[in-house]
């Protein structure tokens, strides 16, 4: 009796029916819809209306350096755009954290990468979301978290935690729509801060247009602690390096006092 051939081995092959793969403008349509969605829901959270564009991506990926050794952490990486970027530029995927608050936006990066670890929660409380959850140094965070709907001092302080976890080294790379830095770089007494900055060319083709800075802390270690009860972000940051520059300038001259 003839078997029951189907259409692929009449033809004499053996190809089984492929499972429909998604192209990349179905894929992307797919990701502005629910950005879309995220932002009617939440509009200050979620920060733009689209996923930020690959230049723009490319952009944040740039500033970290693979041969920098530990993992990277990504605050507020959406859809991935900024996450595939990293894996374009030479970070493997195990070494990325991803922390992100929106559980739909959570659950579509595990499946688009599925080697990064992600945490569900909040990023602006960042030594406590990142608690346990991760082993090793942290070489960089790259931030899209919408800074400019925080008040200074919750800005200062997310940028003094990411400090502290990357023990005083490392970089923190943001991108923003303002045209000046999101992290102000004077406190409220107009104390000049604990970082450096640089800050890139506007992306133009991006929508809207953004640039990237990029932090660097400048004197570490005493920045770092809070103790309790004390003042918070920039005039607590700005108090110790005045007292930094206070005790190495007492040290620079006993020593030409001392000869
Ligand atoms: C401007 S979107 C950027 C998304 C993506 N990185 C991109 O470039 O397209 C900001 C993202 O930060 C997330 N987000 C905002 N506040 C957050 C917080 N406190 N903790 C964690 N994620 C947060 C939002 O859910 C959103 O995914």
């Amino acid at each position: 009796m003839r078997p029951n051939l189907n259409r692929a081995e009449t033809k004499g092959t053996s190809r089984t029916k492929a499972p429909r793969r998604k192209t990349v403008f179905q894929t992307s349509l797919t990701e502005q819809a629910r950005f879309m969605r995220a932002w009617f829901d939440n509009p200050a959270t979620t920060g733009a209306v689209s996923p930020s564009g690959r230049f723009l991506a490319r952009s944040m990926a740039a500033h970290v350096d693979p041969q920098d050794e530990g993992l990277v952490v990504e605050l507020g990486p959406g859809t991935g755009p900024v996450t595939q970027a990293l894996i374009a530029r030479g970070i493997a995927e195990d070494r990325l954290v991803l922390v992100e608050s929106d559980s739909d936006f959570c659950r579509l990066l595990e499946r688009r990468f599925p080697l990064a670890k992600i945490i569900q929660g909040d990023a602006l409380d960042l030594t406590r979301t990142l608690g346990d959850k991760i082993n090793g140094p942290i070489a960089a965070i790259v931030s899209s978290l919408p800074l400019l709907n925080l008040p200074d001092a919750q800005r200062l302080t997310l940028l003094g935690d990411a400090f502290k976890l990357m023990q005083g080294q490392g970089r923190f790379v943001q991108f923003t729509y303002g045209l000046t830095s999101p992290m102000p770089k004077h406190s409220k007494e107009d104390e000049a801060v604990g970082f450096s900055s640089q800050v890139s060319a506007p992306v133009w083709l991006n929508l809207p247009p953004a640039r990237v800075w990029v932090y660097r802390p400048q004197l570490v270690a005493p920045c770092l602690e809070r103790p309790k009860g004390q003042a918070k972000g920039g005039a607590l940051i700005a108090r110790m390096v005045r007292e930094m520059r206070l005790r190495q300038a007492r040290a620079r001259a006993s020593r030409i006092i001392g000869g």
